[in-house]
């Protein structure tokens, strides 16, 4: 399996390779191949949209974790934040690599129990859990919940006397990236402010309180906010776990260059006390970039002057990131990378705003090119729709040459599937 080091992906002469999977590569016929497999041929064989995933990428960034607390700690916990992708496969294969799992919801505890996360591993999040979902955790024996309200104080404590819990505290630290998930402001519907959490502390009576959580928000780059994050919450009190939280960010474009999992862990660590466990959340970090979404390209409309639409047969439905936060992607051609046609990669939806990626340059496209958009691992399957009626897209995992279909495609039947 290549290392993170060894991560390039194209000769001299093509675009950066950080956003796309680990191993990834040109192959003899100009193709490029994820773990091993043709985009080309999974188009074929699968058909299209599809995400498709490196599956020794997720494992070597779940390693990276694991490598880089062990070198510098004794007791930690990398807990994967399942709401990135929260896909049976990943479950079971981040389960198998030693990682713990937060879950945000009733479905997600549903799927990471079905996939064999071991309960005691998982950590219930959420600002708004039903009942229901405090029984559901209850039942199941959950590790540990994170409570993040005082209403769900007296809930949980009514619910599951003696649980394990953590604290969720809003430390008024606020990273440089979207406001949407931005997590760490005094102004968030999120955990207990700073100046409530000592009533919080005081409140609990049936529950075990034995840590302190935060997560600062999402596609973070800028890691000084972290440094001083454990310090913070130590000063709350002397508890014997301390979550950081998650939100390492990825490269989404070639420009993109993210710090490394080994500077982030550094910087989660540069003031934590020794005598605890430390526990990181990552979710893009591990999925982000192990998968591609790959299409087909269906019109090129040219607009002279003005710009040039290449349609895709995906669209909002299967990524919403570009939509709803700006995101940005690059694209290109499975079989003729690079090129210097400049292109608007448009979706199939009913609406104008259906734009995948904009100003991306292509090898003169045409109808029936499978087109490939990096970095789409983390928060596409996760957030995927069925607007326009749309069936969601396939899941496929390569390893080592062999392709296999983990999420099959959803029919025109399972639309129909809930009506009563
Ligand atoms: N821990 C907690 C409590 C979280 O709320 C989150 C993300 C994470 C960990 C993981 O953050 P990550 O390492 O993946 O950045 N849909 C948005 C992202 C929302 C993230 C919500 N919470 C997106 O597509 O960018």
């Amino acid at each position: 399996m290549a290392s993170l080091e060894e991560h390039s992906l194209m000769s001299a002469g093509q675009p950066a390779a950080h956003v796309f999977p680990i191993g990834s590569r040109i192959n003899e016929a100009g193709r490029l191949e994820i773990g091993g497999c043709d985009l080309v041929e999974i188009a074929e064989t699968f058909g299209t949209p599809a995400y498709v995933y490196a599956e020794d990428d997720i494992r070597a960034r779940a390693r990276a974790y694991l490598d880089a607390f062990r070198a510098r700690i004794e007791r930690f916990e990398v807990v994967y934040a399942s709401k990135a992708f929260p896909c049976t496969a990943a479950f079971r294969l981040l389960a198998g690599e030693g990682l713990s799992c937060d879950v945000a919801s009733g479905g997600e505890l549903h799927l990471a129990l079905g996939a064999g996360f071991a309960p005691e591993r998982i950590y219930l999040h959420g600002n708004n859990k039903s009942d229901a979902e405090l029984e559901q955790a209850r039942d199941a024996g959950v590790g540990h919940v994170v409570l993040d309200s005082f209403d769900e104080i007296d809930r949980l404590e009514r619910i599951a006397p003696g649980q394990r819990v953590l604290l969720r505290v809003t430390p008024g630290i606020s990273p440089s990236t979207h406001a949407f998930i931005s997590t760490g402001q005094v102004d968030s519907k999120f955990g207990f402010g700073m100046d409530d959490v000592p009533r919080a502390i005081e409140r609990i009576r049936e529950l075990e309180l034995v840590g302190l959580h935060a997560h600062l928000g999402s596609q973070i780059f800028d890691l000084e906010p972290y440094e001083r994050l454990a310090e913070l919450l130590a000063g709350i009190g002397r508890y014997p776990l301390l979550n950081l939280g998650g939100g390492l960010g990825i490269a989404y474009t070639y420009d993109d260059r993210p710090p490394s999992i080994e500077d982030y862990v550094d910087a989660l660590l540069e003031s934590a006390p020794d005598d605890v466990t430390i526990l990181c959340e990552p979710g893009r970090s591990i999925v982000g970039n192990a998968g591609v979404t790959i299409y087909r390209v269906g019109t090129v409309k040219r607009i002279p002057d003005v710009r040039t639409y290449v349609a895709v047969d995906g669209g909002m439905s299967d990524n919403l990131r570009p939509m709803l936060y700006g995101a940005r992607y690059e694209a290109e051609l499975a079989d003729r990378l690079g090129g210097d046609t400049l292109c608007t990669i448009a979706g199939k939806h009913c609406e104008s705003g259906d734009i995948l990626a904009r100003d991306v340059r292509l090898d003169d496209p045409r109808p029936g090119d499978v087109l490939v958009m990096p970095a789409t691992g983390a928060y596409g399957h996760a957030m995927a729709s069925n607007y326009n009626a749309i069936p969601r897209p396939p899941v496929i995992f390569c390893r080592d040459g062999d392709a296999r279909e983990v999420v099959r495609r959803e029919t025109f039947e399972d639309l129909t599937l809930r009506d009563v």
